[in-house]
């Protein structure tokens, strides 16, 4: 199993899905296509932790039915989710960033300036991401995609790529 953990900035209420840019619906959106879709098949080995401002998680897994790989369709999940709806491999809890991140001895945070990935040896795949707001100072091992700084939705498609390279025990 790789699990990514994404720290949002932002809470998790209503949107609009006409406006999915407003409260960044669209890069939550994004990362979830980028952590399970593959060309006509769904990454069954990844747990997607999505951890909102307001101690809101959506936790996916690659359980997850009738989902297509596009901004709207994923956001659509998200919009039943608040409105009291339920999903096969969607759970819906309240937690904090620290309660989920507690769940994990060994975790890599994704950091510009860590060590670069291809020079280490990963034990567990549990990666900590952040939104387009950055990440606050997390002590853990800061790995390093490379010097430019991605999209976090680009950083799960490099990780699931140079994770599909490598033997690493399931995290
Ligand atoms: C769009 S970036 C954040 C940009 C934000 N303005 C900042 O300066 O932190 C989203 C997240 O992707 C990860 N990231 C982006 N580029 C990276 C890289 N080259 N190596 C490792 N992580 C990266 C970091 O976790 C970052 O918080």
């Amino acid at each position: 199993m790789r699990v990514f953990i994404i720290k949002l900035n932002r809470a998790f209420e209503n949107f609009e899905l006409n406006n999915l840019s407003e409260n960044r619906m669209d890069l939550v959106a994004r990362c979830v296509s980028s952590a399970f879709f593959l060309d006509h098949d769904i990454r069954r080995d990844v747990k997607l932790l999505l951890c909102f401002d307001n101690n809101k998680v959506v936790e996916i897994s690659g359980e997850i039915r009738q989902m297509r790989p596009d901004e709207r369709s994923i956001a659509g999940f998200f919009k039943g989710l608040l409105q009291g709806k339920r999903y096969n491999g969607i759970r819906f809890y309240e937690a904090s960033f620290n309660d989920i991140i507690k769940r994990y001895k060994v975790f890599y945070v994704l950091d510009r300036k860590g060590r670069d990935i291809k020079e280490i040896r990963i034990d567990k795949p549990v990666f900590i991401i952040g939104d387009d707001l950055g990440l606050p100072d997390i002590e853990g091992r800061k790995i390093s995609l490379g010097p430019l700084s991605y999209m976090a939705s680009h950083c799960i498609v490099i990780l699931n790529n140079h994770l599909d390279g490598v033997i690493y025990e399931s995290a």
